[in-house]
């Protein structure tokens, strides 16, 4: 008789954006005249820029011909998209990365959670709390993360760092050692930023214990403040110690079309053993590459056209962050994040849980937004609202809410 992984069978619960998904498909049945607006998963809504359209049927046209047309792509990725990203991403900004050392996906969602395959199930891993569920959920699956106690929402084998308004939502050294250390700045939920020195005590620490960071920079294209690094590469000695991840959703709006990438600088090694190996040789034996329409349109953010046009939807997603947080101080809500990430913390009011605040909203406004405990126990009372929607629905939101009788 066949048997399952049951380390899923350890997983509390749906995948939270599942979750939340069903409320409010059961509202929305429930109440069909009610006009929902959707600020709770970080889902663009601006349609993709001129010069990615372009690339795209550019390249959808080389594809009906026999002479341009592309099967499997290499394993990395195609080099035009890697050189650009090796000089764009990272010799601009003086990061020693080469084309090598950048491995292309469908996208960082499923990097973040394949790249634990890699590692010995031994490994420790520390997660900031509140976190994106996919680090630990992952974990689980692997069976690495121990047993779950539901009272405090918490796995025995993971070290949680708390990221709490007392330290502005930065998370501290953790007192225990881990082996890998999930980071991810600007942050998916709390929007907080770390400035360049921070990062680099985690680097100088990573480097110290023999652990490896996970580095998770899907949002470094909404840095507004200049001492906030873009990448981790930028901190010295972060060759030996750290991956890092980057996604094309939401600098270019690719939710839906899928494309991100994997850095593993070559220095990284346990004892002789290279990680960029190891994960060469996972994903050219699970992964078939990005399509080639995609990387070609992916190819496009680096042109001068894709960078300008891109830069003015990054502006537009900021200008709704910022209508969000002021909106929502003006109303007296403790609020946070918005300046560096395209998300907005805020607390729930008149101490509502986190999940009393999210149906409270749905049923008196119809707005929906992520409830903070779904990140982990310290996003307890706390409420995530992405500034992703259109204009028009990030100020009828907020005006909605400012309205709202508590
Ligand atoms: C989020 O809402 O946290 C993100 O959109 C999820 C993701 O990027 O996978």
């Amino acid at each position: 008789m066949f048997k399952v992984n049951d380390n899923y069978l350890k997983l509390p619960g749906s995948y939270l954006f599942s979750t939340i998904g069903k409320k409010v498909s059961a509202y929305s049945a429930a109440h069909p005249e009610a006009k929902i607006i959707r600020l709770g998963i970080g889902d663009v809504t601006q349609p993709l820029a001129p010069a990615i359209i372009e690339a795209l049927h550019s390249a959808v046209d080389e594809m009906g011909k026999a002479e341009t047309f592309h099967g499997y792509a290499p394993d990395l990725g195609y080099e035009f998209l890697r050189n650009a990203i090796a000089e764009q991403d990272y010799k601009a900004r003086g990061c020693e990365i080469s084309a090598d050392e950048i491995f292309v996906s469908d996208g960082a969602k499923c990097d973040c959670g394949n790249i634990q395959e890699i590692f010995s199930l031994d490994n420790r891993i520390a997660v900031c709390d509140p976190v994106y569920p996919v680090y630990v959920d992952s974990n689980v699956m692997a069976g690495r993360t121990g047993t779950y106690d539901s009272g405090t929402e918490t796995w025995s084998d993971v070290i949680y760092m708390p990221c709490t308004a007392d330290n502005g939502f930065a998370p501290e050294l953790p007192s225990k050692t881990p082996d890998l250390i999930y980071l991810c700045f600007p942050n998916n939920p709390t929007g907080a930023a770390i400035g360049k020195a921070q990062l680099q005590e985690w680097v100088d620490y990573a480097n110290k214990v023999g652990a490896v960071i996970l580095y998770d920079a899907a949002y470094e294209a909404y840095i507004s403040e200049p001492d906030v690094p873009h990448s981790i590469y930028e901190c010295e000695g972060a060759r030996t110690c750290a991956i890092e991840f980057r996604s094309f959703s939401k600098n270019a709006g690719f939710t839906g079309v899928r494309l991100g990438f994997t850095v593993i600088p070559k220095e990284l090694k346990a004892g002789d053993v290279s990680l960029h190996a190891l994960w060469a040789r996972r994903h050219g034996t699970k992964y078939n590459g990005a399509p080639y329409i995609v990387q070609k349109a992916g190819a496009a953010v680096y042109t001068e056209a894709g960078r300008e046009q891109l830069k003015k939807q990054v502006a537009y997603y900021m200008n709704n962050a910022r209508y969000i947080y002021e909106g929502l101080k003006e109303a007296g809500y403790t609020v946070s994040g918005g300046v560096n990430a395209p998300y907005i913390w805020l607390k729930a009011p008149n101490g509502m849980t986190s999940w009393e605040f999210f149906d409270y909203l749905l049923e008196k406004v119809n707005v929906v937004g992520t409830p903070g405990s779904g990140f982990g126990p310290s996003g307890e009372t706390y409420f995530r609202l992405t500034a992703f929607g259109t204009y028009e629905n990030t100020v009828e939101a907020v005006d909605r809410i400012k309205n709202m009788k508590l």
